[in-house]
């Protein structure tokens, strides 16, 4: 079968032997299959034809003057650039030993002299062919190589975008959430303590007689304070000022009294040391990273008691809070869906922390940050 005329590429056979009749047989029989070939008589052109132009395969004779067939074999075999070029010995050595050491120099096979025409066409093309897949194989898996390694390039680079995102926008939310509670606080709450000091004035004002338009009074005056009552919750749920006040430590006893107010649910904190002060942000992420717990714990951990404990050392600043309830499952943790884990995580990461959270059965679930000391600046 002729080689070039399958495809537009034309294989190049570079002939090596010392016989000027052996190189025009070899040369003249390729020829006609297809191939380009090119001759040298001597190891040292063999090595200087390489040196020009890789082949895609050698035609290479053992036994020559200067340096033979083996030694130009392990010559090649020894270079990056030329150890993949298959190398088929044409030799009049027959002895199985020499035909080995050969093979064993990384030949890939031999033919014997004197040559037998259809033997030379069916191991040239057997070779080139197998060249070619290896070729293409090599190919392939550089390519899938590279942009497996690209992928994996633009997934961490859309992860941290990502990441940064996520910062960007609870920051922004809090931010947000303190104006917020500020305005509801300082500006409505104002005004309802103002209408309601107006509502009494009106009241104390009105004679004994006129009691319907007296109790009308008491009602606005009850709503007011009811209103008010309502405002300082609204604010201080988007944020605690006794966050921004007080400091962490007031906020997790407030928010602790609260919960066990509305649940039932008894809590103790620990807190080390006692006056233990974070600033602005971590004092934020600490906070939120608590009350999406807290919240947890009363939505679905169906416990009776809570223990909070918050260190800070030198070295780190350590929340856990551990529930005596059904205990979270791996599955639940591991879920992309639990949204409120996914927010605790990247706040904490956003601390340079990291986020422990296990279950046990029926025992109970354990939710650990940890930053180091040098977040909290
Ligand atoms: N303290 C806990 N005890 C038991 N299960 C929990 C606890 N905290 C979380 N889980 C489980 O983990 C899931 C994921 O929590 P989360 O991401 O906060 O989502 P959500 O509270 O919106 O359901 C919850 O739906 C719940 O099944
Ligand atoms: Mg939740």
């Amino acid at each position: 079968m002729s080689n070039s005329q399958n495809n537009s590429y034309v294989a190049d056979i570079l002939v090596v032997d010392d016989s000027y009749e052996n190189l025009l047989l070899l040369r003249n029989l390729l020829t006609k299959q297809g191939y380009k070939v090119r001759p040298a008589s001597s190891g040292q052109d063999a090595l200087d034809a390489v040196e020009q132009f890789k082949p895609d395969l050698i035609l290479l004779d053992v036994k020559m003057p200067g340096i033979d067939g083996f030694g130009v074999c392990k010559m090649l075999k020894k270079k990056y650039e030329t150890e993949s070029i298959p190398i088929i010995f044409v030799t009049s050595l027959v002895n199985p030993k020499d035909v080995a050491k050969g093979l064993g120099l990384g030949a890939v096979d031999y033919i014997s002299k004197p040559i037998m025409k259809e033997e030379v066409v069916a191991k040239v093309s057997n070779h080139l062919e197998l060249k070619m897949l290896r070729d293409n194989l090599e190919e392939i898996v550089s390519k899938r190589t590279k942009a497996l390694f690209e992928s994996e390039h633009r997934y961490i680079k859309s992860q941290k975008e990502l990441r940064a995102l996520v910062e960007n926008m609870q920051a922004v939310r809090e931010e947000e959430q303190r104006r917020i509670a500020r305005d509801i606080h300082d500006e409505l709450g104002q005004i309802l303590t103002a209408i309601n000091i107006d509502v009494s004035w009106i009241e104390e004002m009105l004679e004994e007689d006129r009691n319907e338009i007296s109790d009308k009074a008491q009602e606005v005056s009850e709503l007011v304070t009811k209103a008010i009552g309502k405002v300082q919750k609204i604010s201080s749920e988007l944020r605690p000022t006794l966050l921004d006040d007080l400091g962490i430590t007031a906020a997790i006893e407030w928010q602790i009294n609260k919960f066990q107010n509305r649940t039932g649910i008894r809590c103790h904190f620990v807190c080390r040391p006692a006056e233990l002060h974070l600033t602005n942000k971590p004092s934020t992420e600490i906070y939120r990273i608590f009350q999406e717990t807290m919240t947890n714990v009363a939505r679905h951990a169906e416990a009776t008691e809570v223990e909070i404990t918050l260190t800070k050392s030198d070295e780190s600043v350590v929340l856990e809070v551990k529930d005596n309830g059904r205990g979270i499952t791996d599955e639940e943790i591991s879920n992309s869906r639990s949204i409120g884990l996914v927010g605790i995580r990247e706040r904490a990461y956003s601390l340079h922390g990291d986020l422990k959270i296990n279950g046990e059965p029926g025992k109970g679930s354990c939710v650990m940050v940890t930053f180091p000391t040098g977040s909290d600046t």
